[in-house]
């Protein structure tokens, strides 16, 4: 019997505590989703849920203070006529009053950091309640960018390919081959953090002469998997000396294209060494035309004309000519 009095007692005091709770209520959306740099408004409004509908009429809001997980000081807080807030919140409400059971959160700026649970909590005239809400906070994935290392990459190079593209929250980047197939290999996807919190997603896919293919294309998905931009990537085909170029798909074309890279600098500098040659030669016989002429004149005198110029001719091809012409005399 005692028993099952101290029961009742419990109830009924569990009750009356629990009746101004449950005469006021605030309603809140559970999830909330703001986009970054956008506005982004947390719902909450204030049900009188007992009582006659005058008395909600009636009812007056003692204070609101909406706070975030987190956060040491309120984000926003009315109490006693007062309305103070953190920059970059406000009442949704742009002339919100005591009476307005819209209490909702407007962050004019969001950002990354302002995700997380908010806590509202509602003081009125007939009682007080508390509810809280979540923000998940998105950012957009731009349009991918793709950096070929080298920059001027051709189909005969070895090289790489760095897709970029920055969003939140974390989402993952995709290589596609020109006929739109999902690269086997799909390299790591490298994740870094900026300042605002945002993720910078990057992904290098490796290239080898030969083997490459002329486009690729980079997809950046977001966190639930939906594609939200890409980006195509038009590797060259330099046409090399010859037009050898245009099917450098096995080693032996490679490998031809690098003899004619080869062979084209040793002809340009051979060339201009026969030219440097024969300059020096045209000089050597004006030269030797007039030391020549000297000469003959010197050993007409002797009688010893043929010897001297068999001399002088074959030195010049040796290219001692000089040496030899003043040795003699
Ligand atoms: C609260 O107020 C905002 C701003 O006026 C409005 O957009 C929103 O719909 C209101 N919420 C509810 C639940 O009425």
């Amino acid at each position: 019997m005692a028993s099952a009095g101290l029961l009742l007692l419990t109830l009924a005091v569990l009750n009356s505590a629990g009746s101004s709770q449950t005469f006021v209520k605030i309603h809140c959306k559970t999830q909330n989703i703001g986009q970054c740099d956008q506005e982004s408004r947390l719902d909450c409004v204030i049900h009188y849920s007992e009582g006659d509908v005058e008395d909600a009429e009636n009812a007056e809001i003692l204070a609101v203070i909406w706070r975030k997980e987190g956060v040491k000081e309120s984000v926003l807080k009315y109490e006693n006529g007062n309305l103070t807030s953190l920059p970059g919140y406000s009442f949704a409400e742009p002339s919100w009053n005591n009476k307005n059971v819209n209490v909702s959160l407007l962050i004019h700026k969001t950002a990354v950091k302002d995700e997380g649970v908010y806590t509202c909590d509602v003081f009125t005239d007939s009682g007080y309640n508390t509810n809280h809400t979540r923000l998940n906070v998105t950012a957009k994935y731009g349009v991918p960018t793709i950096q070929p290392q080298p920059q001027d990459i051709d189909l005969n190079t070895d090289g790489s390919l760095t897709c970029r593209s920055t969003g939140y929250p974390k989402g993952r980047l995709s290589w596609f081959d020109k006929d739109n197939k999902p690269w086997l290999e799909q390299p790591k996807v490298e994740v870094l953090t900026t300042e605002s919190g945002l993720f910078i997603l990057s992904s290098t896919l490796n290239i080898q002469r030969g083997s490459a293919f002329s486009q690729y294309t980079c997809k950046v998905f977001n966190a639930r998997g939906d594609k939200e931009a890409e980006k195509s990537f038009t590797v060259q085909d330099k046409p090399s000396i010859g037009g050898l170029g245009q099917d450098a798909k096995d080693t032996k074309d490679s490998n031809m294209i690098l003899a004619t890279k080869i062979v084209a600098p040793v002809l340009v500098v051979g060339s201009l060494i026969v030219g440097l040659l024969v300059l020096l030669l045209y000089k050597r016989r004006s030269q030797r035309d007039h030391q020549a002429v000297h000469t003959a004149e010197l050993h007409m005198e002797e009688g010893d004309d043929q010897e001297t110029e068999g001399d002088v001719q074959e030195s010049l091809t040796t290219g001692e000519t000089k040496i030899t012409l003043t040795d003699d005399h």
